[in-house]
């Protein structure tokens, strides 16, 4: 009933009835489409391999462009911290050390396994499972500032050196790219594929 009256009360506001409304949905489809392709973009970086050797579904971290199962036996641990003996922070410290090529940033940890990005079999998961599986745990304003600030995120922009010596690869967009690209799916409301 209310709703209706709502309704009724719009349309009379409003001389030119059903082409506004359809105006308006135009717009709203054209909102949404900027969004989609914005998060697109988004996904592009966060399955990409400076991303997702952290965020794995197994009990383990991966290395390097193939994410081949890191080195050494490391595996995930109760906290996604290593185990005690052989912790992440024992050998990467808060910075990259391009003289041994072990990479480094702040409180280096795998993701923990409600963040994992791929499957078992080290798939990457569909764009509309990340789009959807990041948003049950942050709302939109907390994805941008991660994305913005986060020192693990940023150190995949700036990855260093590898043991041989040769420049890590980069993810697919410079990193205000990807903040302009997160900042524009937030504010198209953060549709998902
Ligand atoms: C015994 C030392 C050691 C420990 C402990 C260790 N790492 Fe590593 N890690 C390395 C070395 C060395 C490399 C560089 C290997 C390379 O690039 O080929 C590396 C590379 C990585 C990379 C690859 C980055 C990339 O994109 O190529 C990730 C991710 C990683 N470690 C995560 C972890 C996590 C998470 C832990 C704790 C659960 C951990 N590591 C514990 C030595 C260690
Ligand atoms: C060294 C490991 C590591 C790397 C590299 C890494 N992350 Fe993460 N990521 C984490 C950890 C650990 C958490 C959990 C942080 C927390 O609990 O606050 C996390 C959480 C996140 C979350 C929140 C997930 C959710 O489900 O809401 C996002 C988004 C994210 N990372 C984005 C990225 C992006 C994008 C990249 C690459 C540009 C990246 N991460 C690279 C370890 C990593």
């Amino acid at each position: 009933m209310l709703a209706l009256l709502l309704i009724a009360i719009v349309l009379a506001g409003n001389a030119d009835g059903p082409a506004s409304s359809r105006q308006v949905n135009a717009v709203a489809a054209s909102h949404r489409s900027n969004g989609l392709g914005a998060w697109q973009k988004v996904y592009s970086v966060m399955v990409s391999p400076r991303c997702l050797n952290c965020h794995t579904a197994t009990n383990y971290p991966q290395q390097g462009d193939d994410r081949h199962r890191h080195v050494a036996n490391v595996i995930r641990g109760p906290q996604d911290k290593g185990v005690v003996a052989l912790n992440c922070s024992t050998c990467h410290q808060s910075t990259n050390a391009d003289s041994t090529g072990l990479p480094g940033a702040h409180n280096w940890h795998l993701a923990p396994l409600s963040m994992r990005w791929q499957n078992v079999n080290d798939r990457p998961l569909s764009s509309a499972e990340v789009c959807r599986s990041v948003l049950r745990l942050l709302d939109g304003p907390h994805l941008l500032k991660h994305h913005e600030e986060e020192p693990l995120v940023l150190w995949a922009f700036n990855p260093g050196r590898r043991p041989d010596g040769t420049m890590r690869t980069l993810p697919p967009t410079t990193h205000a790219e990807f903040v302009e690209a997160t900042r524009q799916w937030v504010k198209a409301g953060t549709p998902c594929p």
